[in-house]
């Protein structure tokens, strides 16, 4: 299973990657503006200094919610480093820009994935990595790790080959519940693990 960090705070990836276990970073704009980081300009480069920290995957996401909108950033975010991987909203123009970066060899997390047929409908598009929200998922009273093991079966039922991304993970039994689900990968932020 690999660890990804869930934060744009330096100090804490810094720290997570001196573990030796780090595989890869998380953002979102809202943890962007945690750490103060504001400006189309300060937000690129911000990714360009986490891509240098960290040798793995760097998911940056898209604010626009239309398909150009998606398209015109993702290609933008894309182009900054290799490691970069676009974050698409799971909206109908979400999943049409996933299946244009798909076809334009760019890499994609779909984001705020709450159900199966999302899940589905992500990995059909081509998303590199899928995204389900099980802290979320438990707040509404349903099942987030129930979640991760009907995406595990429907991915390996026709084989998808979509990393499963567990997030919005709020404690380490959590992490330990998604590697028995079959979870890919896990994000949380470094007081989780
Ligand atoms: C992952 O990519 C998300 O940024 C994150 O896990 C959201 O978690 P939250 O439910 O704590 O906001």
């Amino acid at each position: 299973m690999k660890f990804f960090i869930d934060t744009a705070n330096l100090e804490q990836i810094k720290e997570a990657n001196e573990l030796g276990v780090l595989d890869g970073v998380t953002t979102n704009p809202s943890l962007m503006a945690k750490e103060g980081i504001k400006g189309q300009e300060a937000i690129l480069n911000h990714y360009v200094t986490i891509c240098n920290l960290v040798n793995g995957p760097v998911s940056a996401e898209v604010i626009s919610t239309d398909f150009n909108g998606m398209v015109k950033e993702g290609e933008k975010l894309a182009a900054l480093h290799k490691n970069i991987v676009v974050k698409v909203p799971m909206i109908k123009d979400g999943v049409k820009a996933i299946k244009w970066f798909t076809q334009n060899n760019i890499k994609t997390n779909c984001t705020l994935v709450f159900s199966a047929a999302q899940a589905l409908l992500a990995a059909k598009a081509g998303a590199t990595m899928v995204s389900p929200f099980i802290g979320r998922v438990d707040d509404g009273n349903w099942d987030g790790i129930q979640l991760i093991e009907q995406i595990r079966l429907i991915y390996d039922n026709y084989g998808f080959n979509t990393e499963i991304l567990a997030a919005s993970i709020r404690t380490s039994l959590h992490i330990v519940r998604c590697a028995e689900a079959g979870a890919d990968i896990a994000t949380c932020p470094l007081p989780s693990i």
